[in-house]
């Protein structure tokens, strides 16, 4: 099966949105915004009329069934025809079976130059680390966490009065460049993803 070019698209948040907003502001073309939280950008969202799905997280503990809150994740998309997911600051863990059925169809944006600086403490990390650059790495999400395909990058430096804030804040100003631009070549057919949706 040869790559298709996806026009469906999902945005999965849980937070600010500012990535969100950026996506608006370049007129990128959202299908559906899912959330698993009350948050601003869900509200952002239904202000601007797109439609929302507000997948409610009850349990952040270990008996949380990742699998069920997949399942029903996958159900939303399926009934909206989207095609293709952009994580934007969503904050759940989601199971093989959304990474199965979107195969090289789900993006992330990481707050830092992957490889480096996986997982959920990646600015403070970076300083931690005292590197002198970190960064935003737009990828391709796989059930590995922070771990598949890099699409694009843009490197940041870290100032010697950096606190976590003020170099997360100069990350995300790549990231809203970044992210929206890498979402309409793939829209428009420039970026070819790997593979295709089952
Ligand atoms: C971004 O820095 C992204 O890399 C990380 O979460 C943040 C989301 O920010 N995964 P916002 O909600 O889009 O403002």
């Amino acid at each position: 099966m040869s790559a298709k070019t996806p026009k469906n698209l999902a945005v999965f948040v849980s937070g600010t949105g500012s990535n969100f907003e950026a996506m608006l502001k370049e007129h990128i073309p959202i299908k559906l915004v899912v959330a698993d939280r009350p948050c601003k950008a869900i509200d952002r969202a239904k202000e601007v009329g797109i439609p929302t799905a507000l997948i409610e997280r009850k349990n952040f503990g270990t008996s949380f069934d990742r699998g069920l809150y997949t399942q029903k994740i996958l159900e939303v998309l399926q009934t909206h025809g989207i095609d293709l997911v952009a994580m934007a600051g969503f904050m759940t863990i989601l199971g093989d079976s959304l990474f199965t059925t979107y195969d090289g169809y789900i993006l992330n944006t990481h707050p830092s130059l992957l490889p480096l600086f996986k997982g959920d403490h990646a600015v403070k990390d970076a300083l931690e680390a005292r590197a002198k650059e970190t960064g935003c790495t737009i990828h391709i999400a796989t059930a590995d966490l922070d771990d598949g395909p890099i699409l694009a990058q843009r490197s940041v430096p870290i100032l010697p009065n950096d606190s976590i804030e003020t170099l997360h804040e100069r990350i995300k100003i790549e990231e809203r460049k970044l992210y929206p631009e890498v979402l309409k070549n793939i829209l428009v057919g420039n970026l070819v993803l790997p593979q295709t949706v089952v």
